[in-house]
């Protein structure tokens, strides 16, 4: 069957109902009211359809994906061609590849008077060209992919930007070692995918899947799942209102959780495990739960938004402070974790996650960059020679460590002031910034180590 006679028995099937019963399905489909049965696609009209509705264009996406639609028009997605024409651009082939659909494709872009329906960036520059689908919209194997890898977004976004390259040099682009070998095997998914799989919170907080096998991934190897990707921290579709500066919305940068977020300190594991009291970094850089009478284990590695907050898990039934929380002298700076980790510039877009001294001074705390580099290098030298002393005035570790890091394992020889001490020591150490989250928060709770430690005759 040539190209042209199968469009034509597609469009048969169309003109049956299929797009009928299509819209009874798209509850919120707006183009669902009976309308005229378009014409048949001329024969050249190529594999994109363009996301708006037409006269030219009956089948845009709009016409049954309206919500979507609604959503992406108020994106700079949408108004990418606007932005070029804005610097007498508009016309340039090299601009035009990333800032419409498909240009220098058969049935792509051409130039705005034949082919406006695909301008700017659309629906099937991240899906891919739609024509297969809505002449089939019943045959699920034609429906366009929903892939979360970075690599659709980073076909383009590598450019003015090489932010596909930085995430790609992260510790986000791939799921930890260990726990990727877990999911291979089918498990652990469901304790461990929340933070560390893309995957996972695709199909639990966007698909909104209630019950996710720990087997989906068995058998993948790593390189093939999702970890940190770019649709995790960015909703595709729409502006959200949660960056820290939107400006009216010119910066929105479209991110799925507040950027900032100010929760009240509190001492309950229901409080300091809830992502939703964090900001979009803390959705994952948050304490596992594990209390001062834990004996298996400290404190995750990602207690990160905890201790800039100032705050630790008590056991629920011993809300006795052991330290203070403490606010952070940090707590305040304009886009928080972003500050420090996401600083961005012409050079730079901030998506390595590393810390950008630049900030520290761009922002008028600190003078220089280099005064930063030194308050920082002071700070490290202090707490790491003060975690170096508590060890050692700790002893062996077979006397008092958690049993998973060689410790009794009995662990009733093990005394609860000990338990508090390796509890304290391991909420510094495994913020990994080395007080820097919250410096006077660090401090008191070594202080407040020695001074246990001295009680003690240690
Ligand atoms: C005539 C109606 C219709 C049109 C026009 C249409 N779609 Fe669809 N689309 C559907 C239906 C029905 C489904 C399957 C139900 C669902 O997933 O909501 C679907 C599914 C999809 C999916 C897969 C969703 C998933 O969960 O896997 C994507 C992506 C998609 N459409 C994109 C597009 C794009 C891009 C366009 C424009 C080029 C488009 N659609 C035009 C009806 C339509
Ligand atoms: C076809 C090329 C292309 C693809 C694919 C693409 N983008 Fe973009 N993106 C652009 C262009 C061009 C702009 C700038 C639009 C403008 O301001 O005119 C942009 C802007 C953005 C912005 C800035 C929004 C703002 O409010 O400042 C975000 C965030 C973004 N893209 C995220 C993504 C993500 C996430 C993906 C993948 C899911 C993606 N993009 C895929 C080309 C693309
Ligand atoms: C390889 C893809 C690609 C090409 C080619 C490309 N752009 Fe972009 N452009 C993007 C993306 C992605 C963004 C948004 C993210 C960013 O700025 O890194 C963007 C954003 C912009 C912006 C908005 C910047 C802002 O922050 O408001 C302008 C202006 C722009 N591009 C102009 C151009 C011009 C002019 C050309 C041709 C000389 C061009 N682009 C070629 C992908 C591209
Ligand atoms: C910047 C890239 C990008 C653009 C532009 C985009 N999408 Fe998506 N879309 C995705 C990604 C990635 C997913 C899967 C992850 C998710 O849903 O957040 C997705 C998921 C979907 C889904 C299935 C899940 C759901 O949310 O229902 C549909 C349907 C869909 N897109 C339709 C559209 C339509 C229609 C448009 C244009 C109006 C559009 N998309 C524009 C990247 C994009
Ligand atoms: C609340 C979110 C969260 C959960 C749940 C979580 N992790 Fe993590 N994990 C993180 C973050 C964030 C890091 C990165 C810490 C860093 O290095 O900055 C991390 C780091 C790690 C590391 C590397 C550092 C180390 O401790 O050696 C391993 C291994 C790890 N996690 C294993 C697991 C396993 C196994 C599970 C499930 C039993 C799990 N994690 C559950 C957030 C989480
Ligand atoms: C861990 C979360 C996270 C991941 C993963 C992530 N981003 Fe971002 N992105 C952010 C945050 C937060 C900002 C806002 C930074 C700021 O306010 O300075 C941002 C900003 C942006 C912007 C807007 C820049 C501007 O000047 O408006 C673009 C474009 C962007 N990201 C694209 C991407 C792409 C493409 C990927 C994947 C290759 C990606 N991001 C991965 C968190 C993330
Ligand atoms: C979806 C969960 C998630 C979100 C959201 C997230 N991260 Fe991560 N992050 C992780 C995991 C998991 C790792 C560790 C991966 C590994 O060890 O291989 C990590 C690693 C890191 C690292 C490297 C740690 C090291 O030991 O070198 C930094 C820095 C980081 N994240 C900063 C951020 C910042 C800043 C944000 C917010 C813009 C953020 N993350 C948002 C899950 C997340
Ligand atoms: C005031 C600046 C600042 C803020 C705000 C900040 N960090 Fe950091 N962070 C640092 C510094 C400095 C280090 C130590 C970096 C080093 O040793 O090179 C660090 C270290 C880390 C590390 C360990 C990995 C690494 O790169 O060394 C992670 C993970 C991390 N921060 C995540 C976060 C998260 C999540 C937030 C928000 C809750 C946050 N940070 C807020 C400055 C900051």
């Amino acid at each position: 069957m040539n190209a042209n006679a199968r469009n034509v028995s597609l469009w048969v099937k169309v003109l049956l109902g299929v797009v009928g019963a299509a819209c009874v399905v798209m509850s919120m489909g707006q183009g669902c009211a009976p309308t005229p049965a378009p014409p048949p696609p001329a024969p050249e009209a190529g594999q994109y359809v363009g996301a708006t509705v037409s006269t030219t264009e009956t089948q845009g996406c709009q016409r049954c994906h309206s919500s979507h639609y609604n959503d992406w028009i108020g994106t700079h997605h949408s108004r990418a061609l606007e932005t070029l024409k804005a610097i007498g651009q508009g016309t340039n082939p090299a601009c035009l590849g990333c800032h419409t659909v498909g240009y220098g494709e058969a049935g792509g872009f051409v130039d705005e008077a034949s082919t406006g329906h695909l301008a700017g960036v659309q629906c099937e520059s991240c899906h891919g060209p739609g024509r297969e689908h809505v002449n089939n919209v019943d045959d699920s194997s034609k429906r366009p992919p929903t892939s979360i890898d970075s690599a659709v977004c980073g076909r383009c976004h590598n450019y003015h930007h090489a932010t596909f390259d930085e995430w790609s040099s992260s510790l986000h682009e791939l799921v930890e070692e260990r726990t990727a070998g877990y999911f291979t095997e089918g498990r652990n998914l469901n304790s461990c995918g929340i933070c560390h799989s893309g995957d996972f919170r695709d199909q639990k907080l966007v698909r909104g899947v209630e019950t996710i096998p720990d087997t989906l991934l068995q058998g993948k190897a790593r390189e093939e799942m999702s970890a940190v990707t770019c649709v995790v921290c960015h909703d595709p579709h729409r502006k959200t209102g949660n960056s820290a500066n939107p400006d009216g919305g010119t910066e929105d940068a479209q991110l799925r959780y507040p950027e900032v977020a100010y929760p009240e300190q509190s001492n309950l594991i229901a409080d300091t495990t809830n992502a939703a009291r964090f900001n979009i970094c803390g959705q994952c850089h948050h304490d596992r739960g594990a209390v001062w009478t834990a004996t298996g284990r400290g404190s995750h590695h990602s207690i990160q938004a905890n201790f800039y907050l100032g705050e630790m898990p008590l056991p629920n039934d011993n809300q006795t402070l052991l330290v203070p929380n403490t606010n952070s002298v940090h707590r305040f700076v304009p886009k928080q974790c972003a500050t420090c980790h996401m600083h961005s510039d012409d050079a730079d877009s901030g998506h390595r996650f590393e810390v950008n001294l630049n900030a520290c001074s761009g922002i008028g705390c600190h003078p220089t960059a280099a005064a930063a580099q030194s308050d920082l290098q002071a700070l490290h030298a202090e707490v790491q020679a003060d975690l170096d002393e508590i060890l050692t005035r700790l002893g062996p570790a077979s006397t008092w460590e958690y049993t998973s890091a060689g410790g009794p394992s009995d662990q009733s020889q093990v005394s609860d002031e000990i338990k508090k001490i390796r509890f304290l020591y391991y909420w510094v150490a495994n913020d990994l910034s080395l007080g820097a989250h919250n410096p006077e928060y660090a401090r008191k709770i070594l202080t407040d180590i020695k001074a246990r430690l001295s009680n003690l005759n240690k």
